[in-house]
Parts: C-alpha cells; sequence; structure tokens
C-alpha cells in the first residue's frame, strides 16, 4: 500500500467522520464539561481523540492544535488561554475544517471573544498553506509536466516566503489522536515542523495511540486500520524518540492509560499523552549556573546525555543549560547561581511569563 493511497484512505474515512459520528474511531474522552457548554452539538458529537492535551495548556498562550478535526479540542483551548491567547486547529480535511469553522460565530459569542482560527495544511509540512495552493490549482490547472515544474516551484517558494506557520510562533503544539495517521515516510517531517513552529522555551502536550511491539507490515497496508488509528501507531520508544531526535528534551509522559486501548494480533495499542520542551535560547550564563539534583533517584540523566547525581552540583552550559531552563527539569533539580544563590526556577520564560 503506498503512502498516497493511505492518505486517501485517511481523507475519506475523516470525510465520512465529519458528517455522521463514527463510534469506531478511538476513545471517548472526558472533557472538563465546564468548557462544553459554549461548544455547539454537532463538534462535541465528533470527538476523536484518545486522551486530553488541552487540559496542560496555559492563560495567554498561543496555541496550535495538530489534526483539529471539528474543533472541539481547539474550543476548549480558546477557553483556558483566555482572550489574550489564541488557538489555531490545522487539519487537511475540507469537510472536517467546514464544520469547525461553522462553529467559530456560535462559540464567540458565547465566550464574548473570538481567538480560534482554522487553517488547511499537512502537519508534516506547517509551511504550505493549502488552501492558497486550492484557489491557485482552479485558476491554473496543472496540464503539462512543465506546470508541474513550475507548481515544485512555487511551493518551495510559498513554504519559504510565506509559510503558514512561521518559525518559532507557537507557544505550545497540542494534539489528539493524529500523529499515528502520518506516513511512516513522512513522520521524521512531521516531527521537524511540530519543532520548528515551537518557540524557544516553548512545548509540545501531544497525546496519541502508541503500540508495545513494531506494528506488522501486513497490518501497515491496510487501510481500514490506518485510518482507523492502529497501524500508524509508532512503537512508544520510538515515538518518544520521534521528539528527541527533532531536539525537543524533558519528555515526560503525562498520562500512560493502565488499559489497552485494544490488542489486535500480537500487537497491544495504548494511549498516551506525553510533553516535551523545545530547549530555551541559552543565555550568556555558561558556567554560571549549577544544577543539584534532589533525588530520588541516585543519579539522574538529562535528554542531552548530561549526568546529575544526587546532591552533586553540576556547572551548567551550552544545550545543557538550555535544556535545564525550560522548566522541564523544575521540579527535581535546584538551580544555583555563580554567588551560591538560589534561582527562581525556571529562569527563561515565555511571553506569557512561564514555562
Ligand atoms: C482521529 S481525528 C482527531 C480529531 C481531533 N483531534 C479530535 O480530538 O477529535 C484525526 C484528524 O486529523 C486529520 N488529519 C489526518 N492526517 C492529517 C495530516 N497529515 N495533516 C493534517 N490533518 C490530518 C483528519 O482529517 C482528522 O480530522
Amino acid at each position: 500500500m503506498t503512502a498516497p493511497n493511505l492518505d486517501r484512505a485517511v481523507r475519506d474515512r475523516y470525510t465520512a467522520a465529519s458528517q455522521e459520528f463514527e463510534p469506531g474511531l478511538c476513545c471517548p474522552v472526558d472533557y472538563d464539561p465546564q468548557f462544553l457548554r459554549a461548544i455547539p452539538q454537532e463538534v462535541l458529537e465528533r470527538d476523536y481523540g484518545c486522551g486530553d492535551p488541552v487540559s496542560h495548556v496555559r492563560p495567554g498562550e498561543r496555541v496550535l492544535d495538530l489534526g483539529s478535526g471539528a474543533g472541539k479540542v481547539c474550543f476548549i483551548a480558546a477557553q483556558i488561554v483566555g482572550a489574550t491567547g489564541s488557538v489555531i486547529g490545522v487539519d487537511v480535511n475540507d469537510d472536517m475544517l467546514a464544520l469547525a469553522r461553522s462553529a467559530r460565530a456560535p462559540v464567540a459569542a458565547a465566550l464574548g471573544y473570538g481567538n480560534v482560527e482554522f487553517v488547511k495544511s499537512r502537519i508534516e509540512d506547517l509551511a504550505l498553506d493549502l488552501e492558497f495552493l486550492d484557489r491557485h490549482l482552479a485558476r491554473h490547472p496543472v496540464g503539462s509536466s512543465t506546470a508541474l515544474d513550475d507548481l515544485a516551484e512555487l511551493t518551495d517558494r510559498m513554504r519559504r516566503d510565506s509559510p503558514l506557520i512561521p518559525d518559532a510562533s507557537i507557544d505550545v503544539v497540542i494534539s489528539n489522536c493524529v500523529l499515528n495517521l502520518v506516513t511512516t515516510e513522512r513522520k521524521r517531517d512531521m516531527f521537524a515542523e511540530l519543532a520548528r513552529v515551537l518557540r524557544p522555551g516553548g512545548r509540545a502536550v501531544i497525546s496519541d495511540i502508541v503500540a508495545d511491539v513494531d506494528v506488522p507490515q501486513a497490518m501497515r497496508a491496510d487501510p481500514h486500520l490506518w485510518s482507523g488509528c492502529y497501524s500508524g501507531a509508532m512503537r512508544e520508544d520510538e515515538f518518544f524518540a520521534g521528539f528527541l531526535n527533532a531536539g525537543l528534551t524533558g519528555l515526560r509522559v503525562l498520562k500512560r492509560e493502565d488499559r489497552p486501548w485494544e490488542t489486535v494480533g500480537e500487537v497491544t495499542f495504548r494511549s498516551v499523552t506525553i510533553e516535551a520542551h523545545k530547549p530555551a535560547a541559552p543565555p550568556p550564563l555558561d558556567g554560571a549556573i549549577t544544577a543539584t539534583y534532589l533525588g530520588p533517584f541516585a543519579r539522574a540523566r538529562i535528554d542531552t546525555g548530561l549526568e546529575l547525581p544526587r546532591g552533586l552540583p553540576v556547572r551548567l552550559g551550552g544545550t545543557d543549560l538550555a535544556a535545564v531552563l525550560t522548566g522541564a527539569y523544575r521540579d527535581y533539580v535546584q538551580l544555583t547561581d555563580a554567588s551560591g544563590l538560589g534561582l527562581p526556577a525556571p529562569v527563561a520564560c515565555g511571553p506569557s511569563g512561564c514555562c
């Protein structure tokens, strides 16, 4: 089964699921009911998530939701971030986007402010504005190989000169049960895009389905299992590695469901919600800050590879300093400046004052 066929299977499945609720598409999520009152019923019903990343966003943040579907998670985020924050939902499916957009005005009327927008893009290519491209192609259909070359040149230019989601523009990237749907060949691009759009010190909070062993090739080639959020699930440790390889750090499992979602053949699928941080821009303090690991383990190793023995101050520099300053490790280390004074951790905060 080729990648385009899997993409088509995903598109067809979610077009149908936007029109009528499909109960087979993953797991009902118990969101805080106070945030559901402002959201229209047809959006509430099209809930295809597998976790709750949105309860981890904070007031004032600029949020990007990857694979926003009918928009439920975005409309909850809109209420948590409040009028000073904002939310962008990204989806590739026209019908899901239309449903989500139809709810913007009623939600804004109920809240007294509108801070949500929905855009069309692939989460593995967040620089490319697919609605702009659709309009262009309607006026200039590709009718020859030369036109195909011109199109490739245009899309390269769009990504470079007017990226839909610019570099370092987002405080927190969230996603609910979507990363698994991206084809195996493009998963690395997806993690890279997620890291690109985060500001230094920003973070990702992602709920997704993971597998306990490699999903066998026969299952991977099954479009129904793929579009149903099974076959594209990564092995749990490889899922974590995807974030780390893209340069994120301080990865933490916020929730790991006790009960597997389902076992298919030899593979057990489970929902996890994880948090990962983009390192802060290192301040010019190389070596002037020490970290003392507080336990409970005898020693800790952070994602940069640095070892911190319990109770022994370690001077920080470069990428180690940048990683520790994200706040990912704040509950586990005490930071001290050159004069020996304790620093209020974390010291490198985002525009909203927290990280
Ligand atoms: C399982 S649903 C989850 C929807 C939503 N997050 C929720 O919690 O209800 C997956 C959504 O991701 C979208 N999607 C799948 N692959 C995508 C991709 N590569 N880029 C953007 N959106 C994608 C689908 O169109 C669909 O709306």
